[in-house]
């Protein structure tokens, strides 16, 4: 298909700028990040095209644009990655599932991410978490929390959900070869020597090599309800719907499963840590709350066993984290192509092009949220739930039926890690400023963050 007008459609094109043949506006948008968009949304509109990553691309923002956009999967759009990322998630993978075959993978899926499940996940993220403070603590340097994050949540994605029983040496190996590949991820499709998306591929390749020699090592250890982790639920949930996931299928999931959680999880560890520093005050009514509800005693949070239901009645703390995911959401948008032309804010969406809506820019311009810009966890609190306005103004997970299937997990995640540093941390910025933030591919601190952790006194 050509990126043309549908002629049959009297509503003009979308406004913006297409830039150089082939790479369109990438390198701009790898440059400058959110302030890409930001500029561009200001210039053209909430609905503008642009040229990224290959293609022609129409960008979206706003609640109501976006709910069009999210509830139209199967109908208006179907979901459409760049090459790239479509080609090294491979096709077998949920995110390139489309119609039936997705809502029969998300159905198999679902049981790896229930209550039950999490529960069962709870204390091997505990101990994830505890290690890898203790380790932050003892050293005396200053970390790189970004980095040291993307080890914890890789940690939590290979240990926790897949149960592999490796060497460190080979985590170690498994590790950078998997961050070769996210870096990858998004880059323009052109296969040559040295090119991202080769490296991608090359990347991709030896994960799988890796992935399957571990899989094959791995005791299954599927006993009536007491299953061990992801891994084994998948396979019994696969067989309970009927189905047997190939070597291949099982293969490219625990890479799209860990690929989901790494960037994420990390990212959104590392703005919870940089809003606890900025804002101790929110840290000490975090403590406030443990201590209200005996999780904490005399400074010391109390080592018995951390059920999910008390995690989950920590009020305050739902603030906070929500409050991160929507200053900070670590995924910027989604990728759609238009199955038909349709019409959005007065402009026409010619049938074949590609959209990408926006979660970012959506929280940053929403009317809901008073004083938008502001790290206010409060706004969530039941007497003021500013979210309440409409389902769409708030999506760091997205919406509809492809929304993110790991948001309980890696809401889990991030409460324990704060009840952690609240309860058993002390931690000081080691730069004299904030560092700037950058977006791409998520959200992270151009420095890192760099952080000095102190453990307790
Ligand atoms: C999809 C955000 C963590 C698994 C998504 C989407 C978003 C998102 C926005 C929808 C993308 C779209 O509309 O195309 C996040 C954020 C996370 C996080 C902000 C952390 C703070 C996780 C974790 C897992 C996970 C820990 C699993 C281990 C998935 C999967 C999908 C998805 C499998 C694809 C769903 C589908 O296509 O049906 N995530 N995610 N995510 N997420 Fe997450």
């Amino acid at each position: 298909w050509t990126a043309t007008r549908d002629k049959n459609c009297k509503l003009p094109m979308p406004k913006g700028s297409m830039g150089f043949p082939i790479i369109g506006e990438t390198c701009h948008w790898l440059v400058q990040g959110a302030v890409f968009h930001a500029s561009r949304r200001q210039k053209y509109g909430n609905v503008f095209k642009t040229h990224l990553l290959g293609r022609p691309v129409i960008r979206v923002t706003g609640a109501e644009n976006v709910r069009k956009v999210l509830m139209g999967e199967h109908t208006l759009v179907s979901v459409d990655w760049p090459q790239s990322t479509s080609t090294l998630l491979g096709p077998n993978s949920l995110a390139n599932s489309i119609g039936d075959i997705h809502r029969k993978k998300r159905k198999i899926f679902a049981k790896v991410f229930s209550h039950e499940s999490l529960e069962n996940y709870l204390p091997k993220i505990q101990q994830v978490i505890q290690e890898t403070l203790r380790v932050w603590s003892s050293n005396p340097k200053p970390i790189n929390v970004y980095r040291e994050s993307q080890h914890m949540s890789f940690q939590m994605a290979v240990r926790v959900l897949l149960g592999f029983r490796i060497s460190d040496e080979e985590m170690h190996f498994l590790f950078h070869t998997f961050q070769e590949f996210v870096d990858n991820v998004f880059s323009l499709p052109i296969d040559l020597p040295f090119s991202g998306y080769r490296k991608g591929i090359r990347a991709r390749d030896t994960l799988q090599k890796v992935i399957e020699k571990a899989i094959r090592e791995k005791p299954l250890c599927i006993q009536g309800k007491d299953y061990s982790d992801a891994l084994d639920v998948l396979l019994e949930s696969a067989k309970e719907n009927g189905t047997e996931l190939s070597m291949q299928e099982l293969k490219e999931s625990t890479i799209e499963l860990i690929f989901a959680a790494f960037a994420t999880t990390a990212s959104a560890s590392t703005s919870l840590i940089m809003q606890l520093l900025r804002h101790p005050a929110v840290l000490e009514k975090m403590r406030e709350e443990l201590r209200n509800c005996g999780l904490l005693h005399d400074g010391c949070l109390c080592q018995g066993e951390l059920r999910l239901d008390t995690i989950c009645n920590l009020k305050y703390l739902d603030c906070v984290i929500k409050e991160v995911l929507r200053l900070y959401a670590p995924v910027s948008g989604g990728y759609r192509t238009a199955m038909q032309t349709f019409e959005l804010d007065g402009v026409q969406i010619p049938k074949g092009w590609s959209v990408m809506y926006s979660i970012r820019d959506t929280h940053d311009t929403s009317a809901v949220f008073k004083d938008v810009a502001a790290f206010d966890p409060d706004r969530f609190s039941a007497e003021r739930s500013e979210d309440r306005e409409g389902r769409f103004h708030y999506l760091p997970f997205g919406g509809g039926v492809r929304s993110c299937l790991g948001k309980q997990l890696a809401t889990l995640f991030l409460k324990l890690l704060a009840v952690e540093l609240a309860g058993g941390s002390r931690f000081e910025l080691a730069t004299r400023t904030f560092p700037r933030l950058i977006s791409v591919p998520v959200v992270h601190p151009t420095d890192g963050l760099r952080v000095k952790f102190f453990g307790l006194d």
